[in-house]
């Protein structure tokens, strides 16, 4: 169960994390989220969440149960920049191919309560219950480096797939950058990105979609 936004529409949540925000804030000077949602995971043991990636940057505050937690590198062959520009193009799903040779290339953390987790942007994980009933607080926000990347990966999406061309987030600097991400906002604002399929088959039974928001 995803109580999604519980810490944005209730009073007594939202202070609880507009206070942990204001201390990331004032350790991290540079630390400037525009937009923070906070929901509430709630899962039985053995739950699962499958393969896939964030549209935004997350923080995974573990309260708890026990959970098992793979996070993967974000690159080859664990990940191409075109199922990432999918993911930003598709409507909802955000779940990827996955292999279990990838799994060798992973992170595993086994998060305990009190513990939290993030990771760059983009970044592949999934999750597996181990012991308990599991309560989580996700924290999703979005800086404007992100709002760049996603833009910009989101017009290299639109060319990779109506021009051909084999364009890299990597290869995209400064005015560049800057100049992409702006031709991927008004793609998406004048609805010329292409309809894509999820990147990923529906999961198997008994695993939660992981399904998510725009940025
Ligand atoms: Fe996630």
């Amino acid at each position: 169960m995803n109580l999604r936004e519980v810490f944005n529409i209730r009073p007594e949540y939202r202070a609880l994390m507009s206070a942990l925000f204001a201390e990331l804030r004032e350790m991290h000077p540079r630390f400037r989220p525009d937009v923070i949602k906070g929901g509430l995971l709630i899962s039985a043991p053995g739950a699962r969440v499958p393969f896939h990636i964030d549209r935004t940057d997350t923080m995974l505050w573990h309260l708890r149960g026990r959970k098992r937690v793979y996070v993967y590198p974000r690159g080859a062959p664990v990940l191409s920049e075109a199922d990432v520009e999918a993911v930003l193009m598709h409507p909802f799903s955000d779940d990827l191919p996955y292999e279990s040779a990838f799994d060798k290339r992973a992170q595993v953390f086994d998060l305990e309560p009190g513990e939290v987790l993030c990771w760059p942007v983009h970044t592949p994980h999934r999750v597996t219950n181990l012991e308990g009933l599991n309560v989580s607080m996700a924290t999703e926000y979005t800086c404007h480096d992100v709002r760049v990347r996603n833009h910009a990966m989101m017009f290299n999406g639109l060319i990779r797939r109506r021009l051909g061309l084999t364009p890299s987030i990597e290869d995209s600097r400064g005015a560049g950058l800057a100049a992409r991400a702006g031709l991927g906002f008004t793609a998406r604002k004048l609805k010329l990105l292409p309809r894509v399929p999820p990147p990923a088959a529906a999961p198997a039974a008994g695993a939660l979609q992981h399904l998510q928001t725009e940025a």
